[in-house]
């Protein structure tokens, strides 16, 4: 049996995550030498080294990564443990893992906000990235709950739609097709156009359905922000597909959406979350939540939303 306390687990589980023992001392609030003595001692009592330092980077050697990953399991289940004694004694406590595409950022923290407002004792992290990355997330099992609108079909998820999530053609509102109304696919063909990056969900659905009508577009730009997006088409540097979401709050008369056959494209937004997962308390809370109440907060947040 080896002989290691939680301490000396947490140590190395937080050196591990961040590659770092500098940042491990950060985050735990301790010295640095305590995170290479704490180290030292759990790779003695294994008789093993855990981590290699090549240069200036440290790696995990494969017995490292082994008690990274069997870390990662014992501190989920304690936190179950601790969420679940905090849910007996009536209370709703804990951390929530939430990890979302780009576009959900502008109506997920309202929700947030009001889930706290309900459970004040809950902590979130909250991870905003595009669809591919988000799906990296998943298979190595990082988060709680999910937030996306095209769940990947290639592991086995649970997943249930929430909210409308329609992506919508957006230009300048001095655009020559500002004004027209049922503007054809075809119309768009010789139109600048700013894309998202590659790995991004909106961007694979505006691919397939311009690959689905043979519409071929010129993309001017890429650009891995909507915001950055919003200001390039204020910019004059070209049209782009978004989602509503994204228009939001917008309060200036700069964008408008333009009446594009085929369009919105009529999207959802999914919470996600492997199918095998034990859901924690919390999580189960928010995903209830979501279900019940999104509708209601969205809706209180429309006011100065751009007409479709
Ligand atoms: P994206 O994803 O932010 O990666 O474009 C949006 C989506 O899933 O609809």
């Amino acid at each position: 049996m080896i002989q290691a306390t939680l301490h000396q687990l947490k140590v190395f589980e937080a050196a591990a995550r961040h590659s770092s023992f500098t940042r491990a001392a950060e985050e735990l609030m301790i010295t640095q030498p305590t995170v290479s003595a704490q180290v030292k001692q759990l790779s003695q009592a294994i008789d093993l080294p855990l981590f290699e330092q090549i240069g200036k980077q440290l790696y995990l050697t494969d017995v490292g990564q082994e008690l990274f990953a069997t870390c990662q399991g014992i501190f989920e289940q304690l936190d179950l443990f601790e969420m679940k004694v905090a849910n007996w004694k009536g209370m709703k406590r804990g951390k929530l893992k939430l990890a979302v595409v780009t576009t959900a950022k502008y109506f997920v923290p309202r929700l947030l906000g009001s889930f706290c407002q309900q459970y004040p004792e809950v902590d979130i992290a909250l991870q905003v990235t595009n669809h591919q990355d988000l799906t990296q997330r998943m298979q190595a099992n990082l988060d709680d709950l999910y937030i996306l609108s095209q769940p990947p079909e290639d592991f086995e998820l649970t997943s249930e739609s929430f909210l409308d999530n329609p992506l919508v053609v957006v230009a300048r509102s001095d655009h020559p097709l500002a004004h027209q109304q049922k503007i054809s696919l075809k119309d768009l063909q010789g139109e600048p156009f700013i894309m998202r990056e590659s790995g991004s969900g909106t961007r694979q659905c505006v691919q397939k359905l311009f690959e689905k009508y043979k519409i071929s577009t010129q993309v001017r730009l890429e650009l891995g922000s909507n915001e950055a997006i919003k200001q390039a088409i204020a910019g004059g540097l070209g049209i782009s597909v978004l989602s509503q979401h994204t228009l939001i709050s917008e309060n200036n008369q700069e964008l408008t959406v333009l009446d594009v056959e085929h369009f919105p494209i009529q999207q959802r937004w999914y919470v996600v979350h492997l199918s095998g997962k034990q859901l924690s308390v919390i999580a189960e809370a928010f995903h209830q939540y979501l279900l019940e109440e999104s509708q209601n907060v969205y809706s209180r947040t429309l006011s100065g939303q751009i007409k479709v």
